[in-house]
């Protein structure tokens, strides 16, 4: 059903990002990662993809630097080209970065930081993109559970990903017109490199958030990019300007 699409997903190299390239390669589209630094770690995830039989390749994308996305739309032109295409289906805007601290210790460049990749990447990135998206394309901005439930000292990253929440309504309603649905995941805690890997290695932060879970476990990365590859699917055509939680029902 969706042999022939293609998906670009940003920090695809890893974590979530890969698990959902992974995933929309297994449902038959080839598969376009964005990498910040590191092209050796891209190229195994390349091959991970290829594995799946989906056609993948690796483009440098630092989302923070928005000055670069000219150069970026014209190498992602090169890549369509090479595979015979013109236009993107599916832009998953997954590249995201979180530094917890509390009031006090929250640094101007900390913020900077996170409004700069998780906000300022993800809105100048879809008006780059917009054009390259093809009408009837997706739209999936990868937000976190965070906007729901509340933690001491994740103000700022929350207020970054609940201004995600926004954008993806806001844009839902402007590409419309296109059939362009546009939507959030927002995935609950979830073991990855994310957040020094705690998720994934403090046994004991594990331990706690498992506790406060309705499924009594954090998530694992291949959860999310399967709940991501659905909500691309023609199944839910009918859906936008949602915000879908996959968090096995955290904190409720
Ligand atoms: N894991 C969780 O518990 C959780 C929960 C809710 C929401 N999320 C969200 O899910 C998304 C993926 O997180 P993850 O768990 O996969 O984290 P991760 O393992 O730390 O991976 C983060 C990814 O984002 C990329 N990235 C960060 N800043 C970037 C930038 N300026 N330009 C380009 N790429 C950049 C990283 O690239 P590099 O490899 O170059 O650093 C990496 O590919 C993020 O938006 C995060 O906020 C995660």
């Amino acid at each position: 059903m969706e042999s022939g699409r293609i998906a670009l997903v940003t920090g695809g190299n890893r974590g979530l990002g890969w698990a959902t390239a992974r995933a929309l390669a297994r449902r038959g589209l080839g598969v376009i990662i964005t990498y910040r630094g590191d092209a050796r770690e891209a190229e195994e995830t390349v091959k991970n993809v290829q594995e799946t039989g989906a056609a993948a390749a690796a483009l440098r994308l630092d989302v923070s630097d928005v000055a670069s996305f000219p150069a970026f739309v014209s190498d992602l032109a090169a890549q369509l080209e090479r595979w015979d295409a013109t236009r993107l289906d599916v832009l998953v805007n997954n590249a995201g970065v979180g530094l917890f601290g509390s009031l006090e210790s929250v640094t101007v460049d900390d913020y900077d930081t996170m409004m700069d990749t998780n906000v300022r990447g993800t809105f100048f990135l879809i008006q780059a993109l917009a054009p390259v998206l093809a009408d009837g394309g997706r739209i999936i901005n990868v937000s976190s559970s965070l906007t729901r439930h509340t933690s001491a000292g994740t103000s700022v990253y929350s207020a970054s990903k609940a201004a995600v929440e926004v954008l993806t309504r806001t844009l839902a309603v402007e590409l419309g017109p296109r059939k362009i649905r546009v939507n959030a995941v927002a995935p609950g805690p979830t073991a990855t490199d994310f957040n020094g890997g705690a998720m994934r290695d403090d046994a004991r932060l594990r331990e706690g958030l498992s506790a406060q879970t309705a499924l009594g476990r954090v998530g694992e990365p291949q959860e999310i990019g399967d709940a991501i590859a659905a909500l691309v699917s023609e199944d839910l055509r009918w859906v936008t300007a949602q915000r879908l939680e996959v968090s096995g029902g955290a904190l409720l």
